[in-house]
Order: structure tokens, then sequence, then C-alpha cells
């Protein structure tokens, strides 16, 4: 039984490597508006699924039962809100230089997304998931800092999309503007990843689940690899590019 069931799973995994790098995958490329919305529409159903108790998620006994626990439903509020923002941003707020995305990038991404969420989902949901050690306290601190967090993320897409107002699809130097949430332009090249993290953190301290903290670390380590690359990329590309500025963590990282 065992063995059949790791051979189902090497089979699955052998497809999806061939599938990532087949010449056709790398050849086949999507709007990259479309592949957003694809990514971030899956990680909001799928954690419905685990939210609502499905009866092949936690077997028949729970099937759509609720958890009692009032922070279960926060977290599946803002679970969602995180992405319902995101999605919004895709359609509304952001102005991409790149057109369309590989088909090898879609595959990859939504793997990486629809995946977690359901990790992360399931943990949360589970029916012998306990709430966080400080209760109230801990619940309304992590909320408050994951609205502020969210509002940040937002205001520097914001910032970022206004710098091609006129149409262009070239890079400037992003400035801080006179919303306060931006002047962490001051000392960081990204501080959408900053904020970014930081609604992490918020959930990991609302939620107190292992999965959640060990994913938040996993997104502050690809986001710090990806903003050191930008942050390099300021400095070659502009000579004036201010010089306090640090990746992701001010006067740190
Ligand atoms: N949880 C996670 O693991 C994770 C990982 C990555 C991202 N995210 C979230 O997704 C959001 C978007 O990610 P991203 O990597 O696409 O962010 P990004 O590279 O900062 O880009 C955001 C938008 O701003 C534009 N932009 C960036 N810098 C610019 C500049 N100097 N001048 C003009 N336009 C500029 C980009 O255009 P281009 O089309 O030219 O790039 C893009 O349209 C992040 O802020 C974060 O909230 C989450």
């Amino acid at each position: 039984m065992l063995y059949k069931c790791i051979a189902k799973h090497l089979c699955a995994c052998l497809l999806i490597s061939q599938l990532l790098f087949s010449p056709c995958i790398s050849k086949c490329h999507f709007g990259s508006v479309e592949v957003f919305l694809i990514e971030y529409t899956g990680p909001l159903f799928i954690y419905f699924l685990f939210y609502f108790r499905m009866p092949f998620v936690y077997g028949l006994d729970e099937r759509f039962t609720s958890s009692p626990h009032p922070v279960v439903n926060l977290a599946c509020i803002c679970h969602s809100f995180h992405y319902i923002k995101r999605l919004i941003e895709t359609i509304f707020v952001h102005r991409f230089s790149h057109g369309t995305m590989p088909l090898r990038n879609i595959v990859k991404n939504c793997l990486y997304y629809w995946g977690f969420a359901a990790w992360l989902a399931y943990y949360i949901n589970h029916p012998l998931y306990t709430p966080p050690s400080y209760g109230k306290k801990q619940i309304n601190f992590a909320v408050i800092m994951f609205l502020l967090c969210e509002a940040g993320n937002f205001s520097i897409h914001v910032a970022l999309s206004d710098l091609r107002r006129d149409g262009s699809k070239t890079r400037k130097i992003p400035y801080p503007t006179k919303n306060p949430f931006t002047w962490l332009f001051f000392f960081v090249s990204c501080p959408n990843y900053t904020y970014e993290v930081g609604t992490w953190i918020s959930f990991t301290i609302m939620t107190q689940c292992v999965p959640v903290g060990l994913f938040t670390l996993l997104c502050f380590i690809q986001m710090t690899i990806w903003a050191k690359d930008k942050h390099y990329t300021y400095l070659r590309e502009f000579k004036d590019y201010p010089s306090v500025r640090m990746p992701i963590i001010p006067f740190l990282l």
C-alpha cells in the first residue's frame, strides 16, 4: 500500500518536472495579467475548501462543521482580503513592462501559491487547531499590524504605478510621496516586499501556526533575493541612486 502511494507521488513529480522542462513549455507565453489572475484566484478558492471543511478534507465526521475559535474566521477574512487585494492591484494598479510570461512560470508559480495556500489552510482550519496563547491581545495586535502592512504594500504599488503614468515601460528611481506609507522609500529599495513580509509575520502572530511561520520565512528569503537583485540593478543603472537605501530591511539587509 505504502509502496503504491510512494510510486504514485514519484510519477506525479516526474510528470511535473517533465512538464516544467519540456521545450514546448518555455516557448508558450501567456498575458502577464491573466497569469497573475490565475495565480491569485487559486489560493482564494483553495482556502475555502478547508475553511468549509469539504468532505474529503478532514473526513466525513467533520464535513461542513465550523471551528469554535473566532480567530479561524478572522484568518479566513484576512487571507481572502490579501488575495482579493492582489487581484484588484493586478487589474487596476500595476503597469507591467512585460506583456507576456512563459508557461513555465505559470506552472511554477501556481504550484507555489496554490500548494502553500492548501498547506496553511489545512492546519489553520484543522479540528485540532489551538488558538494563540495570548488570546485577544495577540490577535488584535496582529490584525492592526496586518492592516497597516496591507495599506503600506498597496501605497507602494500605487507609487510605482505612478512612475509610469506617462505610458512608458522604463524603470525609474521611486521616491517617497506625500503618503507616509511610502516614506519607507527613504530607507529601502523594495518597501513593497518589506510590507509583504510584515503582512505574513502578522498572519503568523494571529494564527500562531508553525506552517504559517515557515511559509513566512520562505517568502522572506525569496523576496530578499529579489530585492537584492533589484537594488543592485538600481545602483548599476542610476549614478545618483540614494546611498542610504538597503534592499529590504532598513540599515540591515
Ligand atoms: N508572498 C510572496 O512570496 C511574494 C513574492 C513576490 C511578490 N509578492 C507580492 O506581489 C507584489 C508584486 O511583486 P513583484 O515582484 O511583481 O513586484 P515589483 O517588481 O516591485 O513590481 C510591481 C510593479 O511595479 C513595477 N515597477 C517596479 N519597479 C519599478 C520602477 N522602478 N519603475 C517603474 N515601475 C516599476 C513593476 O513593473 P515590471 O513589470 O517592469 O516589473 C510591476 O508592475 C509584491 O509587492 C508582493 O506584495 C509576494
